[in-house]
């Protein structure tokens, strides 16, 4: 089975969904960039103060923190799954000197189901778990149906920002799906299925 693979694919494709229910049935390690960044924001620490303006604008943090806060965790795991990294062509790089991955999966979405899912979107706030209020909707509108966690809006959830995540997105990271496909480890996945069938194509993808 493959083990050292990274997610790509737009805001709200499902890389999180995703890489969780991965993450249980193989036992990679979930490395999502984005939920360290959240942590570090809600803990107040340097990073997190210097992250947050950046997360909150939906723009991306700058290369060197995002690489310096995630190479240690790389080098120390066996398999892993990596949630929104890289998401430049400098942080790919950066990555291709830690470690080779395997390969990258694209979660393909279009701009219009991108809007729909992450306008949509809600999360626990004590276990993580990713509900969404059309497509996923927790039993209670406001509690998780597993831990019975507050479930929250992300704040980089609202219309404007989530416009400019996918702007950033198409310039920045898009741009990847080249770099890995001339290397000869990308393979593309269709966003827009339901969850268990898009988990179906990976895990084949991961076995074969
Ligand atoms: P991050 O947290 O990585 O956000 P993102 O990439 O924008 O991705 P999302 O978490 O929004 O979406 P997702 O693809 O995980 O979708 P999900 O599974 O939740 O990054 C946040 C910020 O941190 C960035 O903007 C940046 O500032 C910073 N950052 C992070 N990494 C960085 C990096 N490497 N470099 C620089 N800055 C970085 O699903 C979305 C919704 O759809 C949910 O409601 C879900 O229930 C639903 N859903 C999922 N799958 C399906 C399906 N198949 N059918 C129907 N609904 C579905």
């Amino acid at each position: 089975m493959l083990k050292r693979i990274t997610l790509l694919g737009p805001p709200g494709a499902g890389k999180g969904t995703q890489a969780k229910l991965i993450a249980q049935k193989s036992g990679l390690v979930h490395l999502s960039t984005g939920d360290i960044l959240r942590d570090e924001v809600a803990r107040s620490t340097e990073l997190g103060r210097a992250a947050k303006g950046y997360m909150d604008r939906g723009d991306l943090v700058p290369d060197q923190l995002i690489i310096d806060m995630i190479r240690g965790r790389i080098a120390e795991t066996d398999g892993f799954i990596l949630d929104g990294f890289p998401r430049t062509v400098a942080q790919a790089e950066a990555l291709s000197e830690i470690t080779s991955i395997d390969s990258a999966v694209n979660i393909a979405l279009t701009r219009e189901d991108v809007i729909e899912r992450l306008s949509s979107r809600r999360v626990c706030k004590e276990c993580g778990r990713i509900y969404n209020l059309l497509f996923n909707p927790p039993v209670d509108k406001t509690h998780c149906d597993i831990c019975g966690g507050e479930l929250f809006q992300r704040a980089d959830d609202q219309q404007a920002v989530i416009e400019n995540r996918y702007d950033v997105y198409m310039k920045a990271t898009a741009p990847l799906i080249d770099f890995y496909s001339t290397r000869g480890l990308l393979r593309e996945v269709d966003g827009s299925q339901p969850t268990e069938a898009v988990l179906e194509a990976i895990m084949d993808y991961l076995s074969s």
